[in-house]
């Protein structure tokens, strides 16, 4: 949603950069109705299990791979055993732009091809604890699209899931990218603010977030 003051672009840290505002409305619907599709199969959006036992609240679907803690694969051998939805070249091209935007540079951000996308949906009592992005063996950025509901997103240090850590809102439309020195950064959203979103995006509630990534992985 426009904010009356326009919030203004932020490194938080060397290499993580927010950009409030960044998709249109317009994109913001495009988006919410690709991941509704993606959500209904062929692989289901689900909580996926831990290894030690429990859920995660959010749910969470996956394009070009499939991730389940801690590995990425083309089936799902945890949910159906069918093949993940083919990530599509728009959203490479939609992850350029979003490096371009972020860090400025349109030439470095033509070589960034990300190969998956984890999407995730929150309801108004999810979290995501403190957790670093390392299944991944490339350190290409981490693209991450907000939508819907506004959260309190944690960025902290590359050391240790406590402080220093920044706490800064993303809010529905807004791009948040995390590479360079903040590739390996400890994340988490430990709230969502229920009933901020603007219904126009197409969802009434929750909070979708949309991470794209370069696995490094072939086949
Ligand atoms: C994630 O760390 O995978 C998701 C972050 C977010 O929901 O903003
Ligand atoms: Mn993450």
């Amino acid at each position: 949603m426009s904010a009356l003051i326009p919030r203004p672009t932020m490194e938080v840290a060397p290499g993580a950069v927010h950009v409030p505002d960044w998709l249109t409305l317009e994109q913001q619907r495009e988006l919410v109705t690709a991941c509704r599709d993606w959500a209904t199969g062929p692989v289901p959006i689900r909580h996926t299990e831990l290894p030690r036992g429990g859920v995660m609240s959010v749910q969470t679907v996956c394009v070009g791979w499939h991730w389940q803690p801690y590995q990425y694969t083309r089936i799902a051998g945890d949910v159906n055993g069918l093949r993940v939805a083919a990530f599509p070249d728009w959203m490479v091209d939609l992850g350029r732009r979003a490096l371009t935007a972020a860090y400025g540079e349109a030439a470095a951000a033509a070589d960034y091809t990300p190969d998956t996308a984890l999407i995730n949906f929150y309801d108004g009592q999810a979290k995501m604890g403190m957790h670093q992005d390392k299944d991944e063996r490339s350190s290409a950025p981490v693209v991450s699209l907000s939508i819907g509901d506004t959260c309190v997103f944690r960025v902290g240090n590359t050391e240790t899931r406590t402080k220093p850590y920044t706490d800064i809102e993303l809010a529905s439309g807004d791009l948040f990218v995390f590479g360079g020195p903040s590739r390996y950064i400890f994340h988490g959203v430990p709230k969502v603010h229920e009933g901020t979103a603007d219904p126009a995006t197409g969802l009434t509630s929750g909070r979708l977030n949309i991470t794209m990534r370069v696995t490094g992985l072939t086949g």
